[in-house]
């Protein structure tokens, strides 16, 4: 159906999925790392349910992030399933940005898992480990364009701010279920956090997009920037949802109103659902489409393996 809609082969749908699985796992995993970082009215049993989360995500991600390995050499390949396990293109893709990403991104996985010991210095790995996480995120991509320093800053902020966003969901989720005034005692310092974060991931996002795209007007007209206006679509119903759930459910949970935990689990559902359209939505922009030009994936997809190249 992917393929259909963004009119794409096969291994191009298949790679697109993998990459939004890949993102999705290292949200989990480094947003739970941060989250034990960050928010002190988590509990001991909810503080030993993120470590876990820490570490399932960090496994889901790994495997996830280096099946992308032979799926790009099977699309190198012509879409071949024997490309895949073609020696000399499998060490070809190893030797590109991807694999360099791939190398940091499974040390911090690794670092990342550590979490699940729950205890201080482990948490500090943790943390360490989320911040590597998000920082391969800068080290293959358009985000080697230059200014590659800003770019590559920008998308790790970027990506930290979401990790940050989304590793609240689970425990908000299970504390809502069980506990309505301690969810609200958690939702509230979440809160106070978020209403920084949430505006400066955005702002990050938006410098991106003019530092790769120039003028945004402009950049509407290509294939990048309808893909970035479809996220922007999605992206509108997302920051709804936190307001509410700041400005409405957050007193309710605290004041004890009935039902109210059970709409904020379900606020919760809606806005996975719609982080993870965006992951899908923004692995599109960065697998088919350019910054500079529409080009055709192919031709950029030559570029990526090619030693002094970006992607
Ligand atoms: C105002 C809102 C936002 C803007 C303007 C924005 C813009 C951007 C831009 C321009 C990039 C760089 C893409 C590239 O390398 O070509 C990016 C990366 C990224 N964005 Fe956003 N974004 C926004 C919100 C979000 C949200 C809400 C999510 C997730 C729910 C998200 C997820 C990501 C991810 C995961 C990347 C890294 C992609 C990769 O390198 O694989 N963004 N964003």
């Amino acid at each position: 159906m992917l393929a259909a809609v963004l009119d794409v082969d096969g291994v191009t749908a298949v790679e697109i999925l993998l990459k939004a699985a890949a993102c999705a796992a290292c949200l989990a995993a480094a947003g739970s790392a941060i989250t034990l970082l960050t928010l002190s009215r988590l509990d001991d049993e909810a503080a030993r349910a993120v470590g876990r989360l820490a570490a399932a995500g960090a496994a889901a991600a790994a495997v996830a992030s280096v099946l992308r390995i032979p799926v790009r050499a099977s699309f190198l390949m012509g879409g071949s399933l024997s490309g895949a396990f073609e020696p000399a293109i499998v060490g070809m893709v190893v030797e590109s940005p991807l694999g360099t990403s791939l190398g940091v991104r499974l040390a911090g996985l690794a670092l990342v898992s550590l979490a699940a010991l729950n205890r201080p210095g482990a948490r500090l790995a943790g943390g360490l480990g989320a911040v590597l996480v998000c920082a391969s995120f800068a080290l293959r991509g358009h985000t080697l364009d230059e200014p590659r320093l800003v770019l590559g800053v920008l998308v790790t902020l970027h990506v930290m701010g979401l990790a940050f966003w989304t590793g609240a969901f689970a425990p908000l989720h299970r504390l809502a279920g069980s506990d309505a005034k301690a969810a609200g005692a958690l939702a509230a310092e979440f809160g106070a956090w978020a209403v920084r974060i949430v505006p400066a991931l955005a702002a990050a996002g938006a410098v991106l997009f003019v530092t790769l795209a120039g003028n945004p007007a402009a950049a509407l007209g290509t294939p990048y920037g309808r893909l970035l206006a479809v996220k922007l679509l999605l992206f509108a119903p997302l920051l709804g949802l936190a307001a509410f759930n700041r400005y409405r459910l957050t007193p309710a949970l605290r004041t004890g109103a009935p039902r109210a935990g059970a709409h904020l689990r379900r606020s919760i559902r809606f806005e996975a659902l719609a982080v993870l359209a965006i992951l899908v939505t923004t692995a599109a922009l960065t697998t088919v489409a350019s910054p500079e030009r529409p080009e055709s994936r192919a031709d950029r997809q030559r570029s990526a393996i090619a030693p002094e190249s970006p992607a």
